[in-house]
């Protein structure tokens, strides 16, 4: 790149043969991305190219190409954008489908609160609009940077972009210095349409919905496409803020109008559920006359106050929610039945369908749940769809909720051919022929393959370096696949992937030779690997694929125990006690069947004796059980299943060799300042001004563990009135005791 002539001294000849190289470098580039998916060059590299290419353009442009790199819109996708670390999480919402959730939800934010049924508690009510979150920063007035929400907490750095969009101000009067407004991009019905019509006139492809035409426009890495396509916004939310903007959500949002933002104007202030509900039936009324898309309507505690004292779960606030319309429907042909064997041996049925519109994307895949849901049965032994049974050839109805899988809602039996047969599922794994067993209670068969279970030891190896888990460029499914096939250098387990360079090294077939990879490919995904050997805590336990621990669970549990080995010693101490409670479950299970079922009391008596006899645990195990069950979110079937992986000798021994390849970084304390970051608090007796959830969230907000039960562990005790044996216990044990307004005080609540 250093011997470029400079633009301005290229003959036209020169200009014409590098406009040449320049198209078909960066076509080679774009295929290896896309087709290969194994890019083979820098991100920055290829924006030297792109813009050399541009600037050859633009002092000849009669030698343009037909198929100049300029006018390849979206060619690379977004991995060219800055990245983002917000100031304040972007958080999504959790979801209500039916008139019953929302009075539970504002149940349990009563509860929550310790709120009477009858106390005054208002809510607003929203259209959520269906476009992507964005982020705009302002300091001073000014817009400084608008950003993706990304995972949440890093999102793209997309301001040049946001620029273009007509509905942000560049600038405000009268706000904060520090002011992020959070809201919605999207497009409306009629651009969408015209935009769509212009793609098909220039041969581009056409966009499925305005929600994909929005996110493609955005996240160009040239401003002027995005200047082009007709972007809007709705601002709903904010961020980082260096004063408050009002006491009210309802009161917020007017002086965001005041600003000069667009909010919704079919936004409302609600005083109970019945009216939170009266007011989705006029939104959903409206839905089809809006001119753009919605998906639900958004209610959210109207005082800010109380929206501070709900505060957040790992993902999603407890003062909001989205109550989504209902999904989409269509009806089509069940070709087949496959069995896909997932990465805890779970057999799960996939409907094979003719492709069919739902929506306004493509289906040709639905779920079919197990093997109860096939034939027409809920996991208490219930119907579902009246009990009617799935059977290949048959017409079924499909629907999308949100952006899950689509699911098959109904059978039409009049159109079912005269030899469509039940359905047999499986009872051997069709991967590799081990028993499929479903255990007493459990919906799902699984496979007991375990590691040799190729299915099972490719898909965990998929999960763990996926985007949520470790994340390596360049080591997508594909690649998997690929290593996990390959005899010279295999990948078979999580470690493998940190010795793979060192034994690349070792061998005469380096990976550089191969069909598809070069030097540069390569040396890039040895150092994409390089760089997550140091990895968050709450990343490599969600990576490691155990059943029920999903990126919620890891984040609770790697802020919990905050580092690895104390997870794991905590899991060791607490075996004894997680087989207890496996043992209990097991003999009320067994005495649940034998009440219907005479012919099994030898096998309760079994159970029973089992369970005794594991009741017999030490306190030190009780207390780590009571300790892992007792974290907020953390129930005894992720508690089991963690224990069940960490008690495995197979599963234990590749976590082992995985950990000692990493450099594992403990979560950020939420709170380092605070006087009780790092203590273990016991809460006992009533609390009078805060419920006990909310006094254990605060808690551990502020980054103390708060635990069940005292022990020589616990740093603090707060006592209410009617404190008991654990008040008694700590005294004993010399254990420092506060009241609620000590406690508050200490916390600087009071
Ligand atoms: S409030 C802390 N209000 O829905 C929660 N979100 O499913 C802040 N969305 O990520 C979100 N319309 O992108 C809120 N009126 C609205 C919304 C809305 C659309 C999106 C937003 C969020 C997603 C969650």
């Amino acid at each position: 790149m250093n011997d470029l002539i400079v633009v301005d001294a290229l003959t036209e000849a020169q200009a014409r043969a590098e406009l040449e190289r320049l198209a078909a470098a960066l076509l080679r580039a774009n295929e290896a991305y896309h087709t290969a998916d194994a890019p083979e060059i820098s991100d920055a590299d290829y924006d030297v190219l792109k813009r050399r290419n541009a600037e050859i353009e633009a002092r000849f442009p009669d030698l343009k190409r037909a198929d100049s790199p300029s006018d390849q819109v979206g060619a690379r996708p977004a991995e060219g954008f800055a990245k983002v670390t917000h100031a304040v999480r972007m958080l999504s919402l959790g979801n209500a489908f039916d008139d019953e959730d929302v009075a539970d939800f504002d149940r349990s934010i009563r509860k929550y609160l310790g709120l009477s049924d009858v106390a005054p508690l208002a809510y607003t009510a929203e259209p959520k609009i269906d476009g992507l979150s964005l982020s705009l920063r302002y300091e001073n007035g000014a817009l400084i940077q608008a950003a993706t929400r990304g995972d949440g907490e890093v999102g793209e750095n997309v301001t040049a972009n946001a620029r273009t969009i007509a509905d942000i101000p560049q600038q405000i009067n009268g706000a904060p210095e520090v002011l992020e407004v959070r809201g919605e991009v999207y497009m409306s019905h009629a651009d969408f349409e015209a935009l769509n019509a212009r793609q098909a006139e220039t041969g581009g492809k056409p966009f499925a919905n305005p929600r994909n035409a929005a996110a493609g426009s955005l996240r160009q890495l040239d401003s002027q496409i995005t200047r082009a396509r007709p972007l809007r916004f709705f601002a709903y939310s904010w961020g980082q803020l260096s004063a408050t903007l009002a006491e009210t959500q309802m009161a917020a949002i007017e002086r965001l109008q005041g600003f000069g933002f667009q909010t919704n104007l079919l936004t409302r202030r609600c005083a109970s559920p019945q009216e939170m509900i009266a007011h989705y039936r006029e939104i959903e009324a409206q839905r089809a006359t809006l001119g753009y898309d919605i998906d639900g309507v958004v209610y959210k505690v109207d005082d800010l106050s109380l929206q501070g004292r709900l505060g957040f779960r790992s993902t999603t606030p407890r003062w909001a929610i989205a109550h989504k319309f209902p999904a989409e429907l269509a009806w089509t042909r069940l070709e087949a039945i496959d069995i896909q064997v997932g990465r805890t041996g779970a057999l799960s049925p996939v409907a094979r369908l003719a492709p069919v519109t739902v929506g306004g994307v493509v289906v040709s895949n639905a779920t079919l749940h197990n093997e109860d849901y096939i034939a027409g049965r809920d996991a208490k032994g219930g119907e579902i769809r009246g009990g009617k049974d799935v059977r290949v050839g048959d017409w079924v109805q499909v629907y999308r909720a949100g952006d899950v899988i689509p699911k098959v809602a109904d059978v039409d039996l009049s159109k079912r051919p005269d030899d469509a047969a039940p359905y047999i599922f499986p009872t051997r794994c069709p991967e590799c022929d081990s028993t499929a067993i479903r255990e007493e209670g459990d919906a799902v068969r699984r496979c007991t393959g375990g590691l040799i279970c190729p299915a099972q030891a490719v898909e965990k190896l998929k999960h763990f370096v996926s985007r949520k888990a470790f994340d390596i460029e360049g080591l997508g499914t594909k690649q998997i696949e690929m290593f996990h096939a390959d005899e010279v250098l295999p990948i078979n387990t999580p470690a493998d992937i940190f010795t793979l360079q060192e034994r690349d090294a070792q061998n005469l077939a380096r990976l550089k030779n191969r069909d598809g990879w070069g030097d540069t490919s390569a040396s890039n995904l040895f150092a994409a690997i390089e760089e997550k050997r140091t990895i968050p805590l709450a990343r490599l336990i969600f990576a490691l694929g155990i059943r029920h621990v999903g990126e919620v669970g890891a984040r609770d549990l790697a802020l919990h125990y905050r580092d690895w080995d104390a997870m794991a010693n905590a899991l060791d101490d607490a075996r004894p006690a997680a087989l207890a409670h496996r043992a209990a479950d097991e003999a009320e299970a067994a005495e649940r069947i034998a009440a219907a079922d005479e012919g099994r009391r030898a096998k309760i008596k079994e159970a029973r004796d089992a369970a005794t006899a594991a009741c017999d645990v030490s306190e030190a195990a009780a207390s780590a059980w009571a300790d892992l069950t007792d974290i907020d979110g953390i129930g005894a079937a992720l508690g089991l299943s963690l224990s069940d992986a960490f008690a495995n000798t197979d599963e234990r021994a590749a976590f082992d060799v995985l950990r000692a390849h990493l450099t594992i970084v403990p979560p950020e304390a939420p709170a380092t300042e605070s006087p009780v970051a790092g203590k273990t608090v016991v809460f006992t007796g009533t609390l009078e001004k805060m419920t006990r959830a909310e006094a254990k969230a605060r808690a551990e907000a502020l980054g103390a563990k708060v635990s069940g039960s005292v022990s020589k562990k616990t740093d603090l005790l707060v006592a209410g009135p009617g404190a008991g044996s654990k008040a008694r216990k700590a005294a004993e044990l010399g254990i420092e005791t506060l009241d609620e307004d000590g406690w508050l005080a200490l916390i600087g609540d009071a």
